[in-house]
This record gives structure tokens, C-alpha cells and sequence, in this order.
């Protein structure tokens, strides 16, 4: 049953202060369905999971290992090859470590990664010898494919990029690029962290061996959760990050068995229900519809957009604006990002995030100090787009 947009809001009682919360890029609110699936779990069966035989814990293992196939359903995997994670960088990070690369190895990433997608890679740089190539054609804030292409050479293991720039909006190549790390024999992954929720997102379209992405972000789902998507074939090459109890079918004094992947990456006492949360929040963006979530997120944003006729304000990737949805950011000249951004909470009680969004390498290469970003969801309204224009044309009219 698709959800509208009224139903959402009365989904998500944060709203009923008034803000106007457009921050959603760096995290989204919870609905209440989905909190009242982690409390059910607290209030019901809050056993840990894989271990006990007794029925309660049965039914937190059940329902921990059904988020794996909810969570499949929104990226067209399949459960086996969703590996639980805390966040993005977590996934990131056990991909980096995980893959167990050797000096010489070459890793391309691009300047518009975030941090998260950036120093997991500079370690093995320090630790190991690899050579992290940096990709830095991206005109109009996306980024060049063909460079992607001249790039590649015999020693590349792995090109890792954004599917959506988190600093800039820009929705990035993905496709394209999948297509050029297919015929050239060599890795891809990608850091899903501003689509995934945002807009259908298919794997196996896209041809990705490794997709890391938040819970808390365009799922709706709670903080400290996320997933890595490991294509099968490549599963049990992966290390886990963390080993100890619950991945073992047998230990000796000095040796171990592990059990199977997804579950061996479960060591220790997993966020049992935040990732139960985290699966219900999965159905409930499926409940919405991606498709439907997008169409609206990219009608906002380009209300939004029509800041760029205000006086004073510069709006980045308009060069590229078919590329541009929900993520808006921009400057207003003569003031500093942090500064419109206070200004926005103080007189119109807008939330957004301002700064460099841990993207430094790209605000150096672009030469920008920091800008303001407004990133909205689904639940968002014309309204408050109407409200946030007022808001920073006066802003901009106290500037002249
Ligand atoms: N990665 C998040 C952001 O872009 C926190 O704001």
C-alpha cells in the first residue's frame, strides 16, 4: 500500500516543533513504525541472536536475519549477500581492510569521495604500498567515465566512487562505470550513501561488486546501521573486520573454523534492533515507492534550485542540472557557509548543514571553502521550499 506524503508526516512526530528539516543527506528522522519495531523487540523477545535454543531467541534470530532479505528487496540482491554494518564508513573500511590488497595494487577513487570513502584507502597507502589514484576530471561536478577508463591499468584491483556527490548533489556515472570495470576485468564499488531510499537502485544493473550504504539516510532507518552488498562470488573472499563469538563452528587453543558469510561478519552482539528497525525501515521505503520517492524529492529540489535568481547566491551543478534531485548546495556570497546556515536556523528554524561535508579534497579542488547544503526526503513539502526561499531571500536582501 503506497504511503502519501500526510500519512509520513504523522509517521514522524519530530516534525511537530515546526522545524523545516533539510539536512536529510547527513541523516533522516525515524518513523514511528519503525521505532515501535525496535521497541516490540525490547518489549517482546530481546534475546541475542544465533546462540540460544530457547523460543525467544529464535524469533530475534528470525527477525534479525529477515532484515537481510527486506534490506535485498530495495537494491535487487539477494540476503546472502548483504553483510550488516554500523554506517557507510564501516562498510567502506571492511572492504578496504577486507580485501586484502598487496604493495603495487592500484586503488582509483575520485576527488568528490568523502572522507569515509577516502582514508580507508590512504592507510593501505601507509600499511601496505598500495597506490591510491585520485580521479579529478569531474566537469560540472560529475565525474568523467573516460577518465575512469584511461585510469585503469594492469595493476587496478578496484575503482571505488560515489553514486550521488554528498557535497554537491550530483548524481555520478555509476552505470557507466560499472559497465567499464566489467569489460576491464576489475573491481567496483560504490558508496551508496545519498541513494540508496533516495531512488531505485539495482546492483545488478549497475554491475557493482561492492555497494556500501547507511541505514539512517534516505532508508529511514535508524542511526548505527547500514550494510555492505558483497556480490556472492565474492563473499568468501572478504575477511570480516571483527572476529570472536558467534562466527565459529569450532575452536582449538590455536585455531578456529569460521561459520558461513553473511552471518560470519556478525561477530559479537550485533545492533540486534536497530537492524530489525532497519529492515521494517526498508519495507517502508518499498511501501512508499522509490520510483515515487524520487519523482518527488527531484520536484523539491528544483524548487530549490530557483534560489539561483536570488541576489548574492551561487548555486553549484546547475551546469550539470538533469544530474541534480534532492541535494542542493550553494553559497551566498559575502557570508560564510556556517554563518547562512545559523542564520536559516535562527530566523526560520530550517535546518540544513553547512561546511565542507567531509569532502575536503573536493572543496580544495573546486577551491571552495565550504557551502550550505539543502537535502530533503520524500516527507518534505512545497510549503516549507516556499518558506526556506523567503527565508534566504532575506538573507540575501540584508547582504546588498
Ligand atoms: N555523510 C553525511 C553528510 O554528508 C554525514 O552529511
Amino acid at each position: 500500500m503506497e504511503k502519501s506524503v500526510e500519512e509520513v508526516r504523522t509517521e514522524i512526530p519530530f516534525l511537530d516543533s515546526g522545524i523545516i528539516y533539510l539536512d536529510n543527506a547527513a541523516t533522516t528522522p525515524t518513523p514511528e513504525s519503525v521505532i515501535e519495531a525496535m521497541f516490540e523487540y525490547y518489549h517482546e523477545y530481546s534475546a541475542n541472536i544465533g546462540r540460544g535454543v530457547h523460543k525467544t531467541a529464535k524469533r530475534a534470530t528470525e527477525a534479525f536475519e529477515s532484515s537481510r532479505k527486506k534490506i535485498a528487496k530495495v537494491i535487487g540482491s539477494d540476503s546472502k549477500e548483504v553483510v550488516y554494518t554500523k554506517n557507510t564508513t564501516e562498510g567502506l573500511n571492511l572492504l578496504a581492510k577486507g580485501l586484502n590488497l598487496e604493495k603495487g595494487d592500484k586503488v582509483i577513487a575520485t576527488v568528490l569521495d568523502h572522507h569515509s570513502n577516502l582514508i580507508p584507502w590512504q592507510r593501505l597507502e601507509e600499511e601496505k604500498g598500495i597506490e591510491l589514484k585520485i580521479l579529478r576530471e569531474c566537469p560540472d561536478f560529475v565525474i568523467d567515465p573516460c577518465a575512469v577508463e584511461e585510469a585503469i591499468d594492469e595493476r587496478t584491483r578496484i575503482v571505488t566512487m560515489p553514486s550521488v556527490s554528498n557535497a554537491f548533489g550530483t548524481r555520478q556515472p555509476v552505470e557507466e562505470v560499472g559497465e567499464i570495470t566489467q569489460e576491464n576485468d576489475v573491481l567496483f564499488s560504490v558508496d551508496a550513501a545519498q541513494s540508496v531510499g533516495h531512488m531505485p537502485v539495482d546492483v545488478k544493473e549497475i554491475e557493482c561488486d561492492f555497494m556500501a550504504t547507511p541505514g539512517h539516510k534516505g532508508l529511514l532507518g535508524p542511526q548505527g546501521t547500514g550494510f555492505l552488498y558483497v556480490r556472492e562470488e565474492l563473499i568468501e573472499d572478504i575477511k570480516p573486520l571483527l572476529c570472536g563469538g558467534g562466527i565459529v563452528k569450532g575452536v582449538e587453543e590455536h585455531t578456529c573454523e569460521l561459520i558461513n558469510p553473511p552471518q560470519v561478519f556478525d561477530a559479537g552482539t550485533p545492533n540486534i534492533p536497530g537492524i530489525i528497525g532497519l529492515g521494517k525501515a526498508a519495507e517502508y521505503v518499498l511501501d512508499i515507492g522509490l520510483e515515487k520517492i524520487e519523482r518527488r524529492e527531484r520536484k523539491l529540489g528544483d524548487r530549490i534550485l530557483d534560489i539561483a535568481e536570488l541576489d548574492n547566491v551561487h548555486v553549484y551543478g546547475l551546469g550539470s542540472r538533469e544530474k541534480l534531485g534532492g541535494v542542493v548546495s550553494f553559497n551566498l556570497e559575502g557570508l560564510d557557509s556556517h554563518e547562512v546556515s545559523s542564520l536559516l536556523d535562527e530566523i526560520g528554524n530550517i535546518a540544513t548543514r553547512s561546511g565542507h561535508h567531509c569532502a575536503e579534497p573536493a572543496m580544495k579542488h573546486f577551491d571552495i571553502g565550504g557551502n550550505v547544503r539543502a537535502s530533503v526526503h520524500y516527507y518534505n513539502t512545497m510549503e516549507e521550499m516556499e518558506e526556506f526561499l523567503e527565508v534566504l531571500d532575506e538573507i540575501s536582501k540584508e547582504l546588498t
